[in-house]
Order: structure tokens, then C-alpha cells, then sequence
């Protein structure tokens, strides 16, 4: 059994991420914190109980985390997944998030029982540097942290260089990719070549199962970004990370020291990968996936999407 805490923006693929994670027979979500990004922490986190009940998790606690990154404004993502980060689709929830903080909340649940929870990180890592400070000890009390984030070999997509995950807070990204634990890193390498289509897509739309129908409701925003970009279907960002949290063997991967770049005008954000031939980096490497089984990863999201029994 994989014990999951996500901490993410919650925005639409951030949602579809949690959907793939709640249908998992591997999986148990333990929690969810919730982060500036695609919207505002408070939205984020009301999105997240909304995407958590639409999977029958009702009991599954939602902690509002960080409303700004560590040392730039914030900026959010609403262009690509609406003013409420979920293409208008969200509404009020029935429950409240919890009285902790995300950072807390993570802090609390590794300390209880170390090593049991893989941290599935969708959103600017803000929250997970915030536990780090809090609790120094935390890389060897997760099992695993997988991070949806940054370009190695493709080009960003805030700048030309950075990624939205690091760019909207590049000195927690930094602080998290050289903590030491054990970190996977699923880039744009991998999430831009893992495609949802027009076939999938139609099949989901004509799908009666409700998670379906609220997966139609909030893709459409996201869906009319793409097109207006001459792209047909969307990216499968978040999806894919939480697809290699439960089956990391769909992914291709390296292992290199990472540093995010802080203090470019035209660089921030961007990570320097260290692949020098012989030299003795003082952080410790990350895996970075640097593609995937596209359709293992589809495969993966339907049956969050689908009933069993559907066509
Ligand atoms: C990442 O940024 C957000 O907009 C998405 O939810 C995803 O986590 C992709 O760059
Ligand atoms: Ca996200």
C-alpha cells in the first residue's frame, strides 16, 4: 500500500492527479495540503475537498498551506485554469479545511509514523520547504517525495526556461531538490509528451460516472487554452507525476544533482543540471524522469475517471 499526503495547487490537472491517486488499489490518500499556484491557497484547498468527495473520500483532511512563495510575489496561474482554478467549475464545499497548516499538517503525519507516506508534490513547493524548516529530520521521515516540475531538455512554460512549479517559488524548489530524500522529479520533459487526446477525451465526456462528469466539467477552460494555442487535447502534468508515484516503472529516468537558478533576470527558475563527467557535486542526485509509457499513464488516469465496466 502506497500512503500518499499530495500537497498541491489544486487546479484541473492537480484534481485530475487526486482522481487517478483515489482510484488506485495500491493507494491510500492520507491527506491533502493546498498551495498558492494555479489559484489562491484557499480556493486551492476548497477545489481539493471538492475533487476528494466527487471520489467518495470525505474523511480525507485538506490543510490550507502557503498563500505566497517564500521570497518573490505571488503570481497565479488563473489564465490556464480559471479565476477559481478549476475552469468555474468549483464550487463551495460542504466541509472545512482543517485548523493546521499544510506545512504542519505533513510535519505531523512523517513525525508520527516515519517512513510510511510518499509526498506526491503538484504544485510551487512552498509548503514542503516550510516543513523542511520546521522539521530538519523530514527527508529521512518520508518514504519518497515525487514532484511534478521544471525543463531539463524543453522549454519552460512561464519563461523560456522555468517551469510554473519552480518558477512561483524557485528558493523552496531549491531548498526541496537538494534536501537529500529520495526525490523524483517529473518534468515538462515528460508531462508535455503525455497527451490526452481527442479519443480519450470522448470517451470520458460520454462517460455517466460522476467522477467523469466532473473531470468534462472542469477540463473544458483548460481544453479551450490548448486550442487557443493550436493544440488539440491537453497535457497530462500532475496526472503523469501521480502516475509514477504508483507505477514508477511506466517512467525513463536519470539521476543528476539539481540547482534552481536564483538569481538570473532572464534564468530564474531554470534548473542546472549537473552532468559533468567526474565531478564530485556537493548535492546529492535526483531522478528525474525524463519520459514515460504515455499510454500506461492514460490507462492510469481512465480508470480514475471510469467505471470499471464502461466501454
Ligand atoms: C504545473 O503547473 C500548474 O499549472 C499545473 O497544475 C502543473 O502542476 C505544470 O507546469
Ligand atoms: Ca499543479
Amino acid at each position: 500500500m502506497i500512503d500518499v499526503i499530495q500537497d498541491g495547487d489544486h487546479g484541473v490537472d492537480d484534481a485530475l492527479a487526486t482522481l487517478l491517486l483515489a482510484a488506485h488499489p495500491d493507494v491510500r490518500i492520507a491527506a491533502v495540503g493546498s498551495v498558492h499556484g494555479n489559484t489562491g491557497a484557499e480556493s486551492a484547498a476548497a477545489n481539493a475537498i471538492q475533487v476528494l468527495d466527487v471520489a467518495g473520500l470525505t474523511a480525507v483532511p485538506v490543510a490550507v498551506g502557503a498563500r505566497r512563495p517564500l521570497a518573490q510575489p505571488v503570481h497565479l496561474s488563473t489564465l490556464v485554469h480559471g479565476e477559481d482554478g478549476l475552469g468555474g467549475a468549483a464550487q463551495t464545499p460542504d466541509r472545512r479545511p482543517v485548523d493546521a497548516s499544510a506545512a504542519e499538517q505533513l510535519v505531523r503525519l512523517a513525525r508520527a509514523e516515519p517512513g510510511r507516506y510518499t509526498l506526491v508534490a503538484t504544485g510551487p513547493l512552498t509548503n514542503v520547504a516550510l516543513a523542511l524548516l520546521l522539521e530538519p529530520a523530514l527527508p529521512r521521515l518520508l518514504d519518497r517525495i515525487v514532484v511534478m516540475g521544471g525543463a531539463l531538455d524543453v522549454p519552460g512554460n512561464i519563461t523560456p526556461v522555468a517551469e510554473a512549479n519552480i518558477a512561483h517559488d524557485p528558493e523552496a524548489a531549491d531548498l526541496v531538490l537538494t534536501c537529500g530524500a529520495d526525490v523524483t522529479l517529473v518534468p515538462l520533459d515528460t508531462t508535455m509528451a503525455t497527451w490526452l487526446g481527442r479519443t480519450e477525451l470522448a470517451r470520458i465526456a460520454a462517460a455517466s460516472d460522476p467522477r467523469a462528469r466532473f473531470a468534462t466539467r472542469i477540463l473544458a477552460h483548460y481544453l479551450d487554452f490548448y486550442a487557443a494555442h493550436g493544440r488539440d487535447g491537453c497535457p497530462l502534468h500532475d496526472e503523469s507525476a501521480a502516475a509514477l508515484t504508483v507505477s514508477p516503472g511506466l517512467g525513463r529516468y536519470v539521476e543528476v544533482p539539481l540547482r534552481v537558478e536564483l538569481r538570473g533576470a532572464d534564468t530564474r527558475g531554470m534548473l542546472v543540471a549537473d552532468r559533468r563527467v567526474g565531478a564530485t557535486p556537493d548535492t546529492p542526485p535526483v531522478r528525474v524522469a525524463t519520459g514515460a509509457d504515455r499510454d500506461g499513464v492514460v490507462d492510469l488516469l481512465l480508470a480514475g475517471l471510469l467505471d470499471r465496466d464502461a466501454p
